[in-house]
């Protein structure tokens, strides 16, 4: 890739989310299911529209995450780096990495760039978020090398993970903006076990998680006054339509986000506002719904210390600290190989 003084390469690793086989598998499932439930997929929110939708959702008043994480990285990033001594950065789902240049800042003027380049491995399946993101860091950090992937860590975190690194310095993976909360329970334990595979004595984890408050804040943050969180949920029924042949009216649904306490996540819906059939080509199906019927399209996982700690030692991974912001809003768990 062309650019500044520093260099960057974007390439992609194993199945790069464009697989329409596994997308058929996957949908088939969801809209069979009682409820219809397209949650355990979130990666299908995330084409160039989804993508820039999502960015859209990070500067809204309502959504406090983004800037409070942002907030927390600014002033904890420097302790972060020192404490865990990295000199590579690898982060998956990495989406615009706007949040990571606190942490690159951090790891570059430490280092001082004395003896080798410090790295940064950007990971995600959205090839125009990480191509568009690649393309500012090389320029903004001219003493970084990038090695970004295109790929989806439901099938390559394993190989993303072995790639050579420095025997030297540690590495630092991290996973922010609350991406583990989209997991089923069953898929962020196999994720986190996963991870801490991959993960050798002097590597770390950065996880950031979104802390359980009152319902009207956390509803609100996905259900936005200018709509912008509506729009991102329904684009998932333009990919089903532009990806397998779906013939979803989005003016035919409606956007709604609720907090389950109990089950301590919000969860977004897509309720049908008539009684209908939606041909699906690719599935050879005709999708029937009821008026008022919901199809469950994502969940969105708040945390506690003791549930994040919970989580990590499960995984066989030790929980070292919960950065939190002064309001306790958001956290960011920094975690090791127990
Ligand atoms: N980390 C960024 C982006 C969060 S949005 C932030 O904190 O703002 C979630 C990101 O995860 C998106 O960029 C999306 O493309 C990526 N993603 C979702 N599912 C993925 C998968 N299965 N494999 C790789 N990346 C995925
Ligand atoms: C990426 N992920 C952490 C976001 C979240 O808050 O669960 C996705 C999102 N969905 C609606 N708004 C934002």
């Amino acid at each position: 890739m062309a650019g500044g003084a520093g260099r960057a390469t974007v390439r992609s690793l194993g199945n790069t989310g464009e697989d329409v086989e596994q997308m058929v598998e996957d949908v088939r499932a969801g809209l069979l299911g009682v409820p219809k439930d397209l949650s355990p997929w979130p990666k299908y929110f995330y084409d160039e529209i989804g993508s820039e939708l999502f960015e859209e959702i990070t500067a809204l008043p309502e959504y406090y995450q983004t800037r409070t994480e942002l907030s927390i990285l600014q002033e904890k990033a420097p302790k972060i780096v020192a404490r865990t001594g990295c000199r590579e950065l690898v982060e998956l789902g990495s989406g615009s990495s706007s949040k990571t240049r606190a942490l690159l800042d951090a790891m570059v003027s430490r280092s001082g760039s004395t003896s080798g380049p410090d790295r940064y491995v950007p990971f995600d399946v959205s090839a125009s978020a990480l191509a568009g993101s690649a393309q500012r860091l090389v320029e903004e950090y001219p003493t970084l090398e990038i090695s970004g992937f295109v790929g989806d860590f439901d099938h390559s975190l394993e190989s993303l993970l072995a790639r050579p690194r420095s025997e030297a310095f540690g590495r630092l993976v991290i996973f922010l903006g609350g991406t583990i909360g989209n997991f089923m329970p069953e898929r962020r334990r196999a994720f986190l076990e996963r991870l801490r595979a991959g993960l050798e004595r002097g590597d770390y984890l950065l996880v950031g998680v979104d802390l359980i408050k009152d319902a009207r804040v956390l509803e609100a943050a996905y259900d936005d006054a200018a709509g912008v969180t509506a729009r991102f949920n329904k684009n998932l029924l333009n990919v089903l339509n532009r990806k397998l042949g779906g013939e979803f009216d989005p003016e035919l649904f409606v956007h709604r986000a609720t907090f389950d306490r109990e089950a301590s996540r919000v969860e977004m819906w897509l309720d049908s506002t008539v009684e209908q059939e939606v041909p699906v080509a690719a599935l050879d199906l005709e999708v029937p719904f009821e008026a008022g019927e919901g199809m469950r399209t994502e969940i969105s996982t708040k945390f506690t210390r003791e549930s994040i700690a919970g989580a990590f030692d499960e995984a066989g991974l030790r929980l070292l600290d919960l950065y939190t912001d002064d309001r306790d809003l958001f956290g960011l768990a920094l975690g090791e190989p127990a």
